[in-house]
């Protein structure tokens, strides 16, 4: 299990402001700004604040059952979304909301459909596969209700992702796939493995500013 060892880390992410600060990203209805907290211009790196990090539990971000572990059973074609959850300096539980560019999205599709370019490694048995679930063209989140069975749009531009094919961009502006998040079952949890595979919004295009952040993660969980 990973844990926060840092108290209170006085770790100020200037460039990461420059990212996110420069972005209009909405994500479910709350602003990036306000989820910083425009009243504070120094953003920490706090437990909550973290992306996805190896061990953290994949749980339930659906307001009615927020914070209960994700089990297989929960699963299906139809998209789940999800908050990791790790432990904070004290050991306790919390889940990684403070930055809501940590949002993602579940699936699980059948043995054999979903294929590359998905890192089947990186999935549970070919068959359960999780996304950042913020769109990579402004911020939005990919939770559009109204679509079928294994389709994934973002309500915003109608941008559409292929969750069988490593959520290729398949229709509209977004500029780059979600990025993959690698998990792995425990039991009857599911757990992440590390971090995303390739940038997440709002790294995507920035790729030494993603490599910047894990490196600063990995210094204050040292
Ligand atoms: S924010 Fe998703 S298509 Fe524009």
């Amino acid at each position: 299990m990973t844990r926060y060892k840092r108290q209170d880390p006085e770790i100020t992410r200037r460039k990461f402001i420059n990212v996110a600060m420069g972005t209009t990203a909405a994500v479910g209805g709350v602003s990036l700004l306000s989820a910083l907290g425009s009243a504070n211009p120094v953003f920490r790196l706090t437990a909550d604040k973290m992306p996805p990090l190896e061990g953290d539990i994949l749980v339930h971000a659906e307001e009615s059952k927020e914070g209960r572990p994700i089990a297989l059973a929960d699963l299906s074609d139809q998209l789940v979304r999800a908050w990791p959850m790790g432990k904070d300096e004290n050991g306790a539980d919390v889940i990684r909301k403070g930055d809501p560019n940590n949002i993602l999205a579940l699936y699980r599709f059948p043995a054999g459909e979903i294929v590359a370019p998905t890192n089947l490694e990186a999935t549970v048995d070919g068959q359960v596969v999780a996304y950042s679930d913020v769109c990579t063209h402004a911020g939005c989140s990919v939770s559009d209700s109204d679509i079928n069975a294994g389709e994934m749009r973002c309500p915003c531009h109608s941008g559409q992702f292929a969750p069988k094919r490593g959520a290729v961009v398949i229709g509209g502006p977004p500029p780059k796939p979600l990025a993959q998040l690698p998990i792995r079952q425990d039991g009857e949890r599911l757990v992440v493995a590390g971090f995303f595979l390739t940038p997440p919004y709002p790294y995507h295009n920035n790729e030494a500013e993603w490599d910047n952040l894990k490196q600063e993660v990995e210094e204050a969980l040292a």
